[in-house]
């Protein structure tokens, strides 16, 4: 069994995502800035946002953190939103999500210009992945199919078994990991209604758990020699942490990792990888490589 270091790729990933931003900036070129908005005090979007801006650092990228309390009306975001798509300065930008309930998502991913929309989430971007046109990648299917690339990982041809259907990983997943210049594999979704889910499973040469439900793929449910990604960070109380927390997969780690011949460990494993395809997206905005 191999673990795989998603901290360690990413860790790796960044350094060269900061020699690039020095190459153009010595080069008279501009530095890429990332902008990040916030609405309310949720706990995990804290996490993530600062530690997205930490990223942002040590890539050599600009960032600006716009914080709203969680009473903000829709057409308030909605206007910051259009401000960020005129912002010139601004190369790509992320709400963080969730919203609050009187805020229509949807409505605010589509207000999001799709030539900043490093996130990947705006309907363009989603619809230009699935057919394989260039375009801003959600960075957490984006961060595994790096993973599984520097790992030398064979996924052509393969038998794929994803686990979850969400607009963020699971739906974006099962398309790269169809499509042929990404995992070429054959893909199965499964989800909260799926029949047979752990028979299914046992046929997987990958699985790729995105379900939110702490421990669900067990020993029995993984083929020998499979490769296992954990997408799961579901925050469980445990009262030996400071935070009082801890995150824990969608996979029975302790007793699926023997069977395995690559496994992602929660933490380190995707986590990492995610913050790291943002920054990969923001490079990429402000090159202008995708669009103009
Ligand atoms: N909430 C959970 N994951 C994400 C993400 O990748 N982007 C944004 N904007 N919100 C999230």
């Amino acid at each position: 069994m191999q673990l795989i270091d998603g901290k360690a790729v990413a860790a790796a990933i960044k350094e060269e995502i900061a020699a690039e931003v020095k190459s153009i900036m010595a080069s008279g070129g501009k530095q890429p800035h990332l902008a990040a908005v916030l609405v309310g005090h949720d706990g995990g979007s804290e996490t993530y946002v600062k530690n997205k801006v930490l990223a942002c650092e040590q890539c050599g990228f600009k960032s600006t953190l716009i914080r709203f309390e969680d009473d903000i009306t829709e057409e308030e975001l909605l206007n910051c939103v259009k401000q960020l798509n005129e912002d010139i300065d601004v190369d790509g930008f992320i709400v963080q999500l969730p919203l609050p309930k009187h805020i229509n998502e949807q409505r605010i991913i589509e207000a999001i210009d799709y030539r900043k929309d490093v996130d990947g989430f705006h309907p363009i971007n989603v619809g230009r992945m699935s057919i394989g046109l260039p375009c801003f990648i959600s960075a957490t299917p984006l961060g595994i199919i790096t993973l599984l690339q520097r790992y030398n990982i064979q996924t052509s041809g393969k038998r794929c078994v994803v686990l979850g259907r969400s607009n963020i990983v699971g739906k974006p997943m099962a398309q790269l990991m169809l499509q042929k210049e990404y995992g070429d594999s054959t893909v199965t979704v499964c989800h909260s209604r799926t029949k047979n889910i752990e028979e299914i499973c046992r046929e997987a040469d990958i699985i790729i758990a995105a379900i939110g439900i702490p421990g669900f793929v067990k020993e029995n449910m993984v083929k020998e020699g499979a490769v296992v990604i954990d997408v799961g960070t579901t925050r469980v109380p445990d009262a030996t942490r400071k935070s009082g927390f801890r995150l824990s997969g969608d996979v029975d780690f302790e007793n699926v990792s023997a069977k395995c011949s690559f496994i992602t460990p929660v933490p380190g494993g995707v986590g990492p990888m995610t913050i790291c395809s943002l920054m990969k997206n923001t490079l990429i905005a402000g090159k202008k490589e995708y669009y103009k």
